[in-house]
């Protein structure tokens, strides 16, 4: 039996449909109209012990939703979710045992007291005994230089220092499996390096099951062999991430800032890089946020210097960024049939 096991599951809100202002809120609060909102949508998937997998999507996939069943915190509509032969919301006290959660946006220790004291609470909560305390906390400082941190009031830490000793306090209790929501979330280059290796060797030490939802495709690529992608409570894909990097490695995502811009913008830039580069460019167009254009494009077939080049011969640009490839964007060339 795997150690998740995951059939048909859903998850369904039901929304109270809002109106406009005070009078809209007050009409509403006795109007009685609600809609239904699929968070998850009947997925199925089994995951088994030892395993790393990305959990990845776009904003409102419904991977939160889908963790906090699987930790206990939510309870399914409908479907079949066991953690090690258990129903995570049935056997909370039991299950919580076995999990190690971390969600990116809170943090589980204690605000006001200093790190140290943050984790002798959770060893007695969970009743770890002092032998394994010490060799965990020391593996920890000996990752990330945790005894450094450990005067510290957790409220004066800084995202990425409190990040790492979230992800440690996780793993404390030794658990079977952690799951770790937007772990990376507004941290820079240097602490997703710690991150990453922290995880990677907390999973190779001890065979720890890991769910990790990102929104950076970077910490898939270091971490996962095997992603699932969700995209509007379904799934996508479940398999090999090789398959995925091979189609999207090569793409970048060019931002411009184009003087002038107009609603006819878009269809020139589409026929000048047309005209230059053939219909077959690869390249897709689209404006995702105010006076920015993106032009996502294949470093194989179109190379930067190429699309650049062709970009400022024919428009006045006065600002350029180039990111990676964007999670929405893979998102949405798979519902193209990247990947079929
Ligand atoms: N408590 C809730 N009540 C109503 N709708 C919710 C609730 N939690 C999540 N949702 C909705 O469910 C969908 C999935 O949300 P979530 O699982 O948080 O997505 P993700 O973590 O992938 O960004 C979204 O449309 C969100 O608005
Ligand atoms: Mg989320």
């Amino acid at each position: 039996m795997s150690l998740i096991h995951i059939q048909n599951l859903n998850k369904h809100f039901k929304v109270l449909n809002r109106r406009e202002g005070i009078g809209g809120a007050f009409r509403d609060l006795f109007s009685g109209s609600y809609r239904t909102v699929k968070a998850v949508d009947d997925i199925s998937f089994d995951i088994e012990a030892g395993e790393i997998v990305g959990y990845i999507g776009p904003n409102g996939a419904g991977k939160s939703t889908t963790i906090k069943m699987m930790t206990g915190i939510l309870k399914p509509s409908g479907g079949t979710l066991q953690v090690n032969g258990l129903m995570p919301y049935n056997n909370r006290i039991k299950q919580a045992q076995i999990m190690g959660v971390v969600f990116g946006q809170r943090t589980q220790l204690w605000w006001d007291l200093p790190v140290i004291e943050s984790f002798k609470i959770l060893r007695e909560i969970y009743k770890v005994d002092q032998k394994m305390f010490d060799r965990h906390m020391g593996m920890f400082d000996e990752l990330v230089g945790l005894k450094t941190l450990y005067s510290q009031q957790v409220r004066t830490l800084s995202l990425g220092q409190r990040m790492l000793c979230d992800i440690a306090a996780s793993f404390l209790h030794n658990p079977q499996v952690v799951f770790l929501d937007e772990p990376t979330i507004g941290l820079d280059i240097s602490v997703k390096a710690k991150i990453r290796s922290l995880i990677k060797t907390l999973n190779a030490e001890r065979n720890t099951t890991i769910i990790l939802t990102t929104h950076d495709l970077g910490d898939v690529e270091a971490l996962c062999q095997r992603i699932i992608i969700i995209d509007k409570g379904k799934i996508l894909y479940d398999g090999d991430i090789k398959r995925v990097t091979a189609l999207f490695g090569a793409y970048r995502t060019l931002k411009l800032q184009i003087d002038n811009y107009a609603d006819s913008t878009l269809q020139s830039l589409q026929e000048k890089l047309t005209e230059h580069f053939g219909a077959d460019n690869g390249c897709t167009i689209a404006q995702t946020e105010e006076f920015w254009t993106d032009v996502t494009f294949d470093q194989a077939r179109t190379p930067l210097s190429d699309v650049l080049g062709q970009v400022m011969a024919n428009f006045r640009v006065s600002d350029v960024r180039i990111v990676e490839i964007s999670m929405e964007s893979v998102v949405q060339q798979v519902y193209d049939g990247a990947l079929r």
